[in-house]
């Protein structure tokens, strides 16, 4: 695997769009508008990823629909970060055998070369399979497929490259994904991004801001940049700009809206990043910061580069300079080794930080990584009853800092409609439902907090 970033160029992406155009006049010639369906699992980069997908569909003459069924094109964007993910995707793609679509298998899944070996072997309906370093060739996947009537594998192991200017099709007009970074360097034991995804490369600051104010201008009110960890945006640029100063100058663009990132990753969130996100108004007040455990002997063993007291002095920081910070947080019980009191320090990290809400997860093993070799001697029985405490725990915490909303006034963007009632969503994230006409949808408002529960608030206009 190379080492070096490779920016795909004009050329290479109009060959590319030629292939577009040759889809389009292949279903002209045939006076019919194809559909596509494209499924999407995982976390936001792949939503990301998908509005691109759609747009390479969009720009080749297909419509986009909302279910596989029907579809003539069905698109699997997939992930690998837990067993149960892969289990649900293949369950899925057992249940399109023999019903002739076209069926194309892209995202981390994709990256596995065991994964796309088995397609290739046992999943013979399965047109296509590309990995997420070759999404801006889908084109040209899709054009191969239609035409020699051959199965296409682009799978091959690459450190990742740029591609800039690919469509994109998005699904939210008020609130946007930009990736402004691809990849991870960080190889957490436990973790298979950085085997799917490539190397860390950053997107050029100059991009980012074009595509930050194209949104705004088209009535885009939150953006949310992603990267697996935007703390080390801009390392591989020699343009000295880092992730601090690139929301500094996405925050001093005009118009009405917010900024949110994820993922930070503990190891280099510092001063810097609080005190950037302190001074400007458009960068909410919002952190979500994955301590995954509060041991730090088994911080080492994931490779995580910081143990508890550091973690715990940048929360302190971050707290100390916007008192109104809501903070997430991810957590692994039952890594290998863990032992009971090393879980009860996870137990107690989340007492001493109160996160307003936090995404737990067991530990499963991924194949190729360290941590799946690692003897793992903890019961399933006793990572459950250690995952429930754990649930517990965070849910009677968020309870009880749900229920000290009740009474405040808050500005909320309002974002949809969920039954008979409008949702929207504090600077902080919070979801918020309260009654109210549709047409207040796309706007701000001023709500008065009224109830709550574990997971959202309830008030009034
Ligand atoms: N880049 C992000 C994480 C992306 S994966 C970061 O470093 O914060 C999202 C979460 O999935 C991780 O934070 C971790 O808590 C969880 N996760 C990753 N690999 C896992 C595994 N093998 N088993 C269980 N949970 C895992
Ligand atoms: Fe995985 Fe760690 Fe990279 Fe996050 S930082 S994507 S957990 S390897
Ligand atoms: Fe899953 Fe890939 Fe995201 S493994 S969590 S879709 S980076």
């Amino acid at each position: 695997m190379s080492n070096k970033t490779t920016v795909i160029s004009e050329e290479q992406l109009r060959t590319q769009f030629d292939y577009c155009d040759k889809i389009a006049a292949y279903w002209r010639e045939k006076d019919t508008v194809p559909v596509a369906y494209v499924e999407t699992y995982g976390c936001q980069q792949n939503e990301a990823d998908s509005e691109k997908i759609r747009g390479l569909l969009v720009q080749s003459g297909y419509a986009i629909g909302t279910e596989a069924e029907g579809a003539d094109v069905v698109v699997m964007n997939t992930c690998a970060i837990r067993e149960h993910a892969e289990q649900r995707v293949f369950g899925n793609l057992g249940a399109l055998v023999h019903t002739g679509q076209k069926i194309f298998l892209c995202g981390c899944m994709a990256g596995e070369e065991i994964v796309s070996n088995r397609i290739k072997n046992s999943y013979h309906h399965v047109d296509g399979v590309f990995s997420t370093h070759h999404l801006w060739q889908f084109s040209e996947i899709l054009y191969n497929v239609l035409t020699k009537g051959k199965r296409q594998f682009y799978v091959a192991d690459e450190a990742g490259s740029i591609a800039e200017g690919l469509p994109q099709v998005r699904d939210n007009k008020l609130k946007s994904w930009v990736s402004i970074m691809y990849g991870c360097n960080n190889f957490c034991t436990y973790c298979i991004v950085p085997y799917v995804r490539g190397r860390e490369r950053s997107r050029r600051p100059e991009d980012i801001l074009a595509e930050c104010r194209e949104l705004v201008a088209a009535g885009c009110k939150e953006i949310t940049l992603l990267g697996q960890n935007v703390n080390s945006y801009g390392k591989d640029l020699d343009c000295g700009v880092d992730f601090s100063d690139l929301l500094a100058q996405i925050a001093q663009l005009d118009g009405d809206f917010l900024i949110r990132f994820m993922t930070s990753h503990p190891r280099d969130a510092g001063k810097k990043l609080f005190d950037t996100m302190a001074k400007y108004d458009k960068i909410a007040k919002q952190l979500h910061l994955p301590f995954q455990s509060g041991s730090s002997r088994v911080l080492k063993a994931m490779n995580r580069h910081y143990d508890q007291e550091k973690y715990l002095a940048a929360v302190e920081y971050a707290k100390s300079v916007m008192p109104e910070l809501v903070l997430t947080s991810d957590v692994i019980v039952g890594f290998p080794g863990e032992t009971e009191e090393e879980f009860e320090e996870t137990i107690s990290l989340i007492e001493k930080v109160r996160y307003d809400a936090l995404f737990t997860f067991i530990f499963s093993p991924r194949h190729g990584t360290p941590a799946a070799s690692m003897e793992d001697l903890t019961p399933k029985e006793e990572k459950n009853r250690r995952f429930d405490k754990l649930c517990a725990v965070q849910n009677r915490i968020s309870e009880e800092i749900h229920a000290a909303y009740i009474g405040k006034r808050l500005r909320c963007l309002v974002d949809g409609m969920d039954g008979d009632q409008l949702t929207s969503r504090t600077e902080g994230g919070r979801l918020v439902r309260f009654a109210g006409d549709e047409g207040l949808i796309g706007t701000y408002q001023e709500i008065c907090i009224t109830g709550s529960t574990t997971w959202s608030l309830t008030g009034t206009l």
